[in-house]
C-alpha cells in the first residue's frame, strides 16, 4: 500500500500515521521527523534545513526531494510506505512521480486530512511531544496520562520549537498557499480522498481504516 497523508500543519497527519503504521505494518516517511533527527544530529542535512524550519519556511525542494527518493529506495519500503508531510509543493509531486516510476511504483491512495484553518493554531500550539519515544500528544484533547510526562517511556514532553505561536502563524501562511495547487494536482489523478479531520482521534482513523482496509492484501 502506498499512500500519502496531506494536510496543513496539526491537521493530524502524525497521529493519524502512527495509527496506520501500527495497523498495516508500512513504515512511516515523514520529512519533518527526518530534517529534525537531522537538526539534533547536527548533520549536514540538519544545519540546511534549520533556518528554514525555525522561521516557519519550507526546506529547499532539491534538499527534501533528495532525501525522500534515497529513503523511497530503501528495502523496507518495497511492499508500501506512508509519506507524511510530502509532497508539499508541485514540483516535489512532480518529482514524486518520477522516482515512483522509475521504482515501478504508483500511489494508491492521496488522503487529505482537511481542518478548519482556525482550529489549527490551537491544536498546534498545544501539542507536547516526546523527543525520545516521539510520541505526539495535546494538552487537551490527547493528554498524556502523567501532566508531562510520555506514557510510552516516561520521558519529558517538550514543545516543538517550531510551535510557538508567532512560527505557528507563519508555517500556516506558507503551507495554506501550495495546498490547494496540491490537492488539484493529485485530484486529476484520481486517487485524492478527503477525510473530515475536525472529529475525534478515533472517529477520523476510523473513516481512514474503511478506505485502506479495501486495497489492503
Ligand atoms: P512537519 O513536521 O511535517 O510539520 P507540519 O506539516 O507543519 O505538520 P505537523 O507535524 O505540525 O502537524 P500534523 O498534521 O502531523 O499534526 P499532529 O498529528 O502532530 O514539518 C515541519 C517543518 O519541516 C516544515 O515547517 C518545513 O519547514 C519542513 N518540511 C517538512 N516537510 C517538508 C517538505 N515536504 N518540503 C519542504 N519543507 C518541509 O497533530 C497536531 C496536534 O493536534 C497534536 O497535539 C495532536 O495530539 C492534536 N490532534 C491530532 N488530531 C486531532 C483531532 N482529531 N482532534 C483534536 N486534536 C488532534
Amino acid at each position: 500500500m502506498n499512500l500519502i497523508l496531506m494536510g496543513l500543519p496539526g491537521a493530524g497527519k502524525g497521529t493519524q500515521a502512527e495509527k496506520v503504521v501500527a495497523t498495516y505494518g508500512i513504515p512511516h516517511i515523514s520529512t519533518g521527523d527526518m530534517f529534525r533527527a537531522a537538526i539534533k544530529n547536527e548533520t549536514e542535512l540538519g544545519l540546511k534545513a534549520k533556518s528554514y524550519m525555525d522561521e516557519g519556511g519550507l526546506v529547499p525542494d532539491e534538499v527534501t526531494i533528495g532525501i525522500v527518493r534515497e529513503r523511497l529506495s530503501e528495502e523496507d519500503c518495497n511492499d508500501g510506505f506512508l509519506l507524511d508531510g510530502f509532497p508539499r509543493t508541485i514540483a516535489q509531486a512532480e518529482a514524486l512521480e518520477k522516482i515512483l516510476a522509475s521504482l515501478v511504483r504508483e500511489l494508491d491512495f492521496v488522503l487529505n486530512i482537511d481542518v478548519p484553518k482556525d482550529l489549527l493554531l490551537e491544536r498546534l500550539t498545544g501539542r507536547r511531544v516526546s523527543p525520545s519515544s516521539g510520541k505526539t500528544y495535546h494538552v487537551i484533547y490527547n493528554p498524556p496520562k502523567a501532566e508531562g510526562k510520555c506514557d510510552v517511556d516516561g520521558s519529558d514532553l517538550i514543545q516543538r520549537e517550531d510551535d510557538k505561536p508567532e512560527t505557528v502563524k507563519k508555517r500556516l501562511e506558507v503551507n495554506e498557499q501550495q495546498a490547494q495547487p496540491l490537492i488539484d494536482f493529485y485530484k486529476a489523478k484520481g486517487y485524492f480522498k478527503n477525510i473530515d479531520g475536525n472529529r475525534d482521534i478515533d472517529e477520523v482513523f476510523a473513516d481512514i481504516h474503511v478506505l485502506l482496509k479495501g486495497t489492503h492484501a
